[in-house]
């Protein structure tokens, strides 16, 4: 089987997305596939070979040429984070091409995508979010009523975005107009929500072989501020799985993500966040193309199953191809 994965993208994770897609390239069994490592950037849609020569992929069918063979693909293993392949673009792309890919469908993408929309849509099951304000780009800025509603310290984020860009963490409402600033330069569109002062975990669900499966969480203990750029790549944090916390609230928050995902009628991975406050769990997000290099949360934690990266990206292309 030809396998396209797809890395890049054009977001500010796009290094971060071509480790992710090389650790697949590296991981999938030769014997079982033909993996083609498939550049999605900006100024360029390419097809790298072994001898790092690039050619460009045709749109209209998602097929590229070499030396006057035409090359076409079975599946896409989508290994974007970011847009345009975690908020559901390259996914409806490829379904009117009707070329299976490893990632949820396009709206489940989309929705996810969107922290505001996919809090909102939780909400009403049962499912704890923090207190948040939302604005748009050029929405005038009532720092008295976002200060009444989500208090001091508080979260700055771009309501679409990835790996902490553009976020900062505001003690003093002196900080506030600045922090604003910093997340638009991410995403036209910003949430503000209140600080939870609790344990961070992380959370992998996964469908594994047709049973939603939940991995065993990960703790995220930042030396930073918070779970922040530095802190999730450069080191700067200490990742403890199985996470630290009693029989009781663990069994809460895994049906909590088990829940999540199911509402949802997801596919695929899914790593969401929670903080858990007095042993209940508050959703801050859920990534659907998680980092997927050797040091990242979800491979870990599927580790920790027993599940090696091999294991774990054949299974999700098995379950496209299904
Ligand atoms: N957005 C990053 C890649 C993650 O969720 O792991
Ligand atoms: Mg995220």
């Amino acid at each position: 089987k030809n396998v396209a994965i797809i890395m890049g993208g054009y977001s500010s994770e796009y290094k971060i997305s071509l480790t992710s897609g090389n650790v697949v390239f590296q991981n999938l069994d030769r014997t079982k596939y033909k993996p083609y490592r498939i550049h999605i950037l900006k100024e360029k849609w390419v097809y790298v070979d072994e001898d790092e020569q690039e050619f460009p992929i045709n749109k209209h069918d998602f097929s590229v040429e070499k030396e006057g063979r035409k090359i076409t693909f079975d599946v896409v293993f989508n290994a974007i984070h970011g847009t345009p392949g975690e908020d559901g673009l390259m996914q409806a792309y490829l379904e009117l091409l009707q070329i299976p890919q490893t990632s949820c469908d396009y709206y489940q993408a989309a929705l996810t995508f969107n922290k505001r929309d996919l809090l909102s849509v939780l909400k009403p099951y049962g499912i704890k979010t923090a207190q948040s304000f939302y604005l748009n780009q050029g929405d005038a800025i009532n720092q008295e009523k976002i200060m009444e509603i989500v208090g001091l310290p508080c979260f700055v984020k771009p309501n679409k975005s990835g790996s902490s860009f553009g976020i900062s963490k505001v003690k003093e409402s002196s900080e506030l107009l600045s922090a604003i600033e910093n997340a638009y330069r991410e995403d036209n569109e910003i949430i503000i929500e209140s600080f939870l002062d609790g344990t961070e975990v992380s959370v992998g669900v996964i469908n594994y072989k047709g049973e939603i499966t939940v991995l065993p969480m990960t703790e995220i203990v930042s030396e930073n501020d918070f779970f922040d750029y530095e802190a999730k790549y450069l080191g700067k944090s200490q990742e403890i799985t199985p996470a630290r916390i009693s029989e009781e609230v663990h069994r809460k928050v895994a049906e909590t993500a088990k829940k999540a995902y199911e509402i949802l009628k997801m596919k695929g991975f899914s790593r969401s966040e929670f903080i858990i406050v007095n042993g209940e769990p508050y959703m801050l997000e859920m990534n659907t193309i998680p980092g997927l290099t050797n040091e990242s949360i979800l491979p870990q934690q599927a580790g920790k199953a027993g599940i090696s990266l091999g294991q774990l990206f054949e299974n999700a292309i098995e379950l496209a191809l299904k």
